[in-house]
């Protein structure tokens, strides 16, 4: 009997040990996400010089907050002078709720991979140089609330795919080079037409049936 509990508390213990080094595991890949986010931008003002890749997770690090299972939920570099490109790993954040990168000067597209993110709620990226298509798989982003792409160089049309998000309430994609129709159904229906203005080729709800719709916009 006492082998056998013995036994027991080894086999407890060593279970322990292998889902903490799992745990340990998990953090470490995001700080490497995070750390293929640092090298991918230019950061001439140094304010993502606390991002070091060998500690054991980037809770610690500034501009990063994490839950209570040292899972990363927010990213905060807002108006932070960076440069550079965002980094397709960004999607490997399973728990992040708040991406704000906005006012910075980041060129290249929006990473597809950030379809992943099943818990954000905000994607803040207005005020960049963002080029190429807001990706489509975005609409698989079951908890956004704030979509904020607005001042960039983002071309082709809005995703259908958008409207199906319930939880969505402010889109704003003004100043870009846009075309299209604008949506109108689901949580669109209550976004202001203001949010889309300044889009070269951005037109307004069309009527059904009409010829030119969405032609020349892919
Ligand atoms: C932003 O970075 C550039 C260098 O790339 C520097 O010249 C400029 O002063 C910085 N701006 C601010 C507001 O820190
Ligand atoms: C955006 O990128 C273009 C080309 O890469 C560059 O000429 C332009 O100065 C950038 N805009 C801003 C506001 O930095
Ligand atoms: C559209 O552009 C005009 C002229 O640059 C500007 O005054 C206006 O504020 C812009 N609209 C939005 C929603 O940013």
């Amino acid at each position: 009997m006492a082998f056998r509990n013995c036994r027991w508390e080894l086999l407890a213990a060593s279970l322990t040990l292998t889902l903490a080094l799992i745990h340990l595991v998990e953090a470490n890949s995001e700080g490497d996400a995070l750390y293929a986010l640092r090298r991918s931008l230019s950061d001439p003002d140094h304010v993502l010089q606390s991002w070091d890749p060998t500690l054991v997770n980037p809770c610690t690090w500034f501009h990063v907050t994490c839950n209570q299972d040292n899972r990363v939920t927010r990213v905060d570099l807002g108006n932070s002078n960076l440069s550079g490109h965002l980094a397709p790993e960004l999607g490997k954040l399973e728990h992040l709720q708040y991406l704000e990168l906005y006012k910075n000067n980041i060129e290249g597209t929006i990473p597809s991979e950030l379809d992943n993110l099943e818990y954000l709620i905000s994607l803040d990226l207005y005020n960049n140089n963002l080029t190429g298509k807001i990706p489509s798989s975005l609409g698989k982003l079951k908890s956004l609330v704030f979509l904020r792409l607005n001042d960039n160089r983002l071309t082709g049309p809005i995703p259908k795919e958008l409207t199906k998000i319930p939880s969505l309430k402010v889109v704003d994609v003004s100043n870009n080079d846009l075309c299209g129709t604008i949506p109108t159904e689901g949580p669109f229906a209550h976004i202001p037409l203001q949010n889309f203005e300044n889009n070269s080729r951005l037109e307004g709800p069309e009527l059904i049936g009409l010829a030119s719709y969405d032609t020349n916009c892919n």
